[in-house]
């Protein structure tokens, strides 16, 4: 008989390590939820940015987190999208994917506050299970008790390629040095935090996708599953 595959899967690595492609294909082979806990963090940003709040007022940002009404749904545009992402009943998607975002993003997902809104909300679709949630602190923090644990890593040079040649997809003007820097810096904030920082779980599946197709890792992430 069968085995079932395990239900609640986290998948946590560094900045466009290859996360949200694997778990959006992986939820679609196993007919599970996916849920990319980073676009809430980018959407609060967006909002905490287009409020005029300065990002380092850790009260303000936070008073932001607790009221804000964040909402993911199927995507509505044929225009490369996966999801919608809806602030307060504003598209936000593209916007959340801003250079502004992406600069300080990391600043904002740092703070206690903000971490426990967004993490309360992540735990309570966590924990029905069927799931694939893909962020930093998955497997650590929000659902320690994942069935199965996958951190996926590659180099910052190869991850930095990965996401030049996806704004360029985009049509969307890059350096690839910038995008080099942009990467590094998030990397080094998110994993240097003092609130769930970016940490491998001691019971997790390390995966190096430097050289491995988008295939090949979710081939060797079914065979996990099995
Ligand atoms: O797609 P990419 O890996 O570049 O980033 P993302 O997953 O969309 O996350 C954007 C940022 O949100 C990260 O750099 C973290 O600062 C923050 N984040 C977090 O702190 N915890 C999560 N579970 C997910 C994202």
């Amino acid at each position: 008989m069968a085995t079932k595959p395990p239900s609640i899967i986290a998948i946590d690595g560094p900045a466009a390590s290859g996360k949200s492609t694997l778990g959006r294909r992986l939820a679609e082979e196993l007919g599970y939820l996916f849920f990319d806990t980073g676009v809430m963090y980018r959407a609060l940003t967006w909002r905490v940015l287009e409020s005029g709040i300065d990002v380092r007022d850790e009260a303000a940002v936070t008073a932001l987190a607790n009221e804000i009404n964040i909402d993911v749904r199927p995507a509505s545009d044929l225009d490369g999208r996966t999801c919608d992402v809806l602030v307060n009943g504003i598209d936000v998607t593209w916007e959340s994917r801003s250079d502004a975002v992406e600069a300080n993003v990391s600043i904002v997902a740092a703070y206690r506050g903000v971490r426990l809104a967004m993490g309360e909300q992540q735990r309570q679709i966590g924990q029905r299970g069927r799931v694939v949630m893909v962020g930093r602190d998955i497997g650590t923090v929000i659902l320690p008790e994942a069935n199965l644990k996958l951190y996926l890593d590659a180099s910052a040079t190869e991850r930095a390629r990965r996401r030049y040649e996806e704004l360029r997809a985009r049509r969307i003007e890059a350096n690839l040095n910038e995008v080099l820097s942009m990467v590094l810096e998030r990397d080094r904030i998110d994993s240097t935090r003092d609130v769930a920082p970016l940490r491998v779980a001691s019971d997790a599946v390390l995966l190096d996708s430097e050289n491995l197709s988008p295939d090949d890792v979710l081939q060797r992430v079914m065979k996990l599953c099995e």
